[in-house]
């Protein structure tokens, strides 16, 4: 069993004094999930996802905050490299806060364009190897190790390493523009320092005991691009597909759940704390994820976490809670981590929320290279390990561009 990037072994658990993780699927045991009680109706559904959203915000993720007072937005184009960044300013009362995302735009295009709003690690610069992007000194990112980043800093090394993750050409070719903004400006990634800068600080926010956590203020993050969306006039602002990988993926999600505008999610190997159900244990559990990353969550998640079958919800409440907007859970084959099968079992478990009774079951799909295609939602297990790759792409575009 190797261990993907981000994911700890027995060894590091038990010095962190947390469980060991769990590899193997026969100790799963069985699972119980709470009941997706959608009630009757559209009116039902839609009051029991306002019940769901409250019980998320409780016991794991804490509140996302109001929208700002104000939000503008300048856009300048990036010279020679067929992209434009725009500037967000944030006003909240007397305080200001301004971040970056990039913008690219099929070209050719004949009228307002869907888009695909994404939070990336790396921002606009860790996917253009050119240097007219900025690199944001106040952004401090997590799993990026390998990048020899100090502190979590953005450095000029990043330029470009993230290009296969979001395939510009490929999106831009299929008729879909992108707007990226990269999630470390937003709120600091880093239990010490989360904050001190960006969307804390803006809203004035405190560590009581309804914090909002680093997952809420990325999902923030992710509904001020919609906002940046209705003020483009190129982009098709009732088709934005919200999009993001890992911990990104699980404020994708988050975001989708708390704001009725994205169209659609694209929700990437997001395992605990995304789609992968909680009360599965199989890789990273909710105990291991608080754990480690206290500042992601409610100020009380240790405690939640620990007793994963006394929670009122499980994930495919959060899925759920998307309904009747379109979802694509993508997982991938060798990276146990984050429960490729809870990953599909959260999805599956929640599509009664869209009148979907008969996906296939887990046991018949995992397998590389599988997908199921239920037409709101769909999945797909790419062969391979914890990553966003052109081959997920290619599969996203057709579901992106789905009216
Ligand atoms: C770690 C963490 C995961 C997270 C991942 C990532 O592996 O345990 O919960 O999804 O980092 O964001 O890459």
């Amino acid at each position: 069993m190797s261990f993907p990037p981000g994911g700890i072994g027995a060894e590091e658990a038990w010095a962190l004094g947390l469980p060991p993780p769990n590899v193997d699927e026969a100790a799963v045991g069985p699972v119980v999930l709470p009941p997706l009680d959608v009630g009757r109706g559209p009116g039902g559904l839609r009051a029991a996802q306002g019940r769901w959203r409250d019980l998320f915000a409780d016991a794991l993720y804490g509140p996302v905050p109001p929208p700002p007072d104000r939000l503008s937005i300048t856009r300048a184009p990036v010279e020679g490299e067929g992209f434009e960044r725009i500037a967000i300013t944030l006003a909240c009362g007397p305080r200001t806060f301004t971040v970056d995302a990039g913008l690219w735009l099929p070209p050719g295009r004949t009228g307002p364009v869907p888009v695909v709003a994404g939070l990336s690690f790396l921002g606009p610069a860790g996917i253009v190897p050119g240097d007219g992007f900025p690199l944001d000194p106040a952004a401090v990112v997590g799993g990026v190790a390998t990048h020899g980043l100090v502190a979590g800093r953005l450095a000029e090394q990043i330029r470009g390493v993230h290009a296969y993750r979001w395939p510009v050409d490929l999106i831009l070719r299929s008729g879909v523009g992108l707007l990226l903004t990269g999630y470390g400006s937003w709120c600091p990634d880093h239990p010490d320092a989360w904050f001190i800068h960006g969307v804390r600080p803006l809203m004035g926010l405190t560590d009581g005991p309804r914090r909002p956590g680093a997952i809420s203020l990325w999902a923030w993050a992710a509904s001020r691009l919609v906002d940046v969306a209705e003020r483009l006039p190129e982009v098709d602002a009732a088709r934005v597909t919200l999009a993001g990988h890992s911990r990104l993926a699980k404020a994708v999600l988050w975001a989708t759940a708390s704001d009725p505008r994205p169209a659609a999610v694209l929700v990437n190997n997001g395992g605990a704390g995304g789609p992968s159900l909680s009360r599965r244990n199989l890789g990273e559990t909710l105990v291991h994820m608080a754990g480690r990353f206290p500042h992601w969550g409610a100020r009380d998640l240790r405690t939640t976490a620990a007793r994963p079958e006394d929670l009122p919800v499980d994930q495919h409440h959060l899925v759920a809670c998307a309904a009747p907007r379109r979802v694509y859970v993508a997982s991938a084959s060798e990276n146990w981590w984050a429960d490729p099968r809870g990953e599909y079992e959260g999805l599956r478990a929640a599509a009664p929320a869209w009148g979907i009774g008969d996906l296939p079951p887990a046991r018949v799909v995992m397998v590389p290279g599988a997908a199921v295609d239920a037409g709101a939602l769909a999945w797909h297990l790419r062969p391979g390990v914890h990553e966003m790759m052109p081959w997920d792409w290619r599969r996203w575009l057709p579901f992106v561009l789905r009216a």
